[in-house]
C-alpha cells in the first residue's frame, strides 16, 4: 500500500482556494446575462433551477414553468460552491442544512416557505458577501439584507475577493442562526476580524479548523442572527 501522496491534498487545497478567492469577482461582470440559480426543497424533493426572471418567493409552480429545473437526488448531491447569486426556498432546517452547510456562496437569498418554526442551529457558510432573507409566513414584511463585505476594493480586477490589508488576507466564514426565520425580527450581523484560529477563540463553533492558515491569513468570523 502506498500512502496517499501529499500533492493530492495540496492540489485539492489549491483548487479550493482558487475558487474561494477568484469567483466572487467574476460574478460582477456576467450577472446581467446569467441565469439565476434557484434551489428549492419541498417534501424531500430538491429541484435545482436556472431562471432568467425573478420568481415570486415560494411559487413552486411558477418556478417549474418559467425556469429550467432538474430534480436532484439527495444521495447524489455534492457540496459545491456558487459563483453567482443563489436563491434557496426551504421549508425546514434539515433541507437547508443539506444544501448550504459548509458551502461557499457569495450572494445568497434565503426564503423560508414553511410554517413549522425552525430550531436554533448554526449553518456555516464560506465567503458570504451579501445575504437577503425573506419570510413568507410574515409576507407583509420587506426583504432584509446584510452585507458583510463589499467588493469595491477590487475595481482593478484584482481576483482577491477577500480583503487584503497590510499583507494580510482575510478568509470569511459566517455562522447563521436558523431561528432567525421564526417570526419577524431585525436581521443583525456581528463580525470579529482577524481571528487566527476559530477553535481557539470560539471553541463551541467548530471542532476543527477546516484548513490551517499561513501567518498572514486569518478569519473574519460573522454571526448572523
Ligand atoms: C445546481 O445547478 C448548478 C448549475 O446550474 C450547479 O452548479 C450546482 O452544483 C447544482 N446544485 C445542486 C445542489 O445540485
Ligand atoms: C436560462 O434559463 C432558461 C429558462 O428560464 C433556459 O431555457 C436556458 O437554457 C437557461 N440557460 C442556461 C445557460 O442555463
Ligand atoms: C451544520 O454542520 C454542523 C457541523 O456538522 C452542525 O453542528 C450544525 O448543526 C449544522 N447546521 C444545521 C443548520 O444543521
Ligand atoms: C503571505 O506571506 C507569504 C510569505 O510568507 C507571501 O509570499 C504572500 O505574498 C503573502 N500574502 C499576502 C497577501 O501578502
Ligand atoms: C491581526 O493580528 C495579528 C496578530 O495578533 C497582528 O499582527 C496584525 O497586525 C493584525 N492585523 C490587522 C489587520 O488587524
Amino acid at each position: 500500500m502506498k500512502p496517499i501522496p501529499l500533492y493530492t491534498f495540496s492540489f485539492w487545497l489549491v483548487l479550493f482556494l482558487a475558487g474561494f478567492l477568484g469567483l466572487c469577482i467574476t460574478n460582477r461582470f456576467v450577472r446581467s446575462q446569467k441565469n439565476h440559480t434557484l434551489i428549492f426543497t419541498r417534501e424531500s424533493t430538491i429541484r435545482n433551477c436556472s431562471c432568467l426572471a425573478d420568481i415570486r418567493d415560494c411559487d413552486y409552480s411558477l418556478a417549474n414553468l418559467m425556469c429550467n429545473c432538474k430534480t436532484v437526488l439527495p444521495s447524489t448531491m455534492e457540496k459545491t460552491s456558487y459563483n453567482s447569486d443563489l436563491t434557496i426556498w426551504f421549508t425546514d432546517a434539515s433541507g437547508l442544512e443539506m444544501l448550504l452547510n459548509f458551502t461557499r456562496v457569495c450572494d445568497l437569498k434565503l426564503s423560508f416557505c414553511g410554517t413549522t418554526p425552525l430550531p436554533t442551529e448554526y449553518l456555516t457558510i464560506w465567503g458570504l458577501r451579501k445575504l437577503r432573507v425573506n419570510n413568507k409566513v410574515k409576507g407583509q414584511f420587506p426583504e432584509q439584507s446584510v452585507t458583510i463585505y463589499s467588493s469595491s476594493n477590487n475595481e482593478k480586477g484584482d481576483p482577491l475577493a477577500v480583503h487584503n490589508r497590510d499583507r494580510q488576507m482575510f478568509v470569511y466564514i459566517s455562522f447563521l442562526d436558523t431561528s432567525l426565520f421564526n417570526g419577524y425580527s431585525l436581521l443583525k450581523s456581528y463580525s470579529v476580524e482577524n481571528v487566527s484560529s476559530i477553535t481557539e477563540h470560539f471553541p463551541s463553533l467548530l471542532h476543527s479548523d477546516v484548513f490551517s492558515m499561513s501567518d498572514n491569513e486569518s478569519y473574519v468570523v460573522t454571526f448572523i442572527y
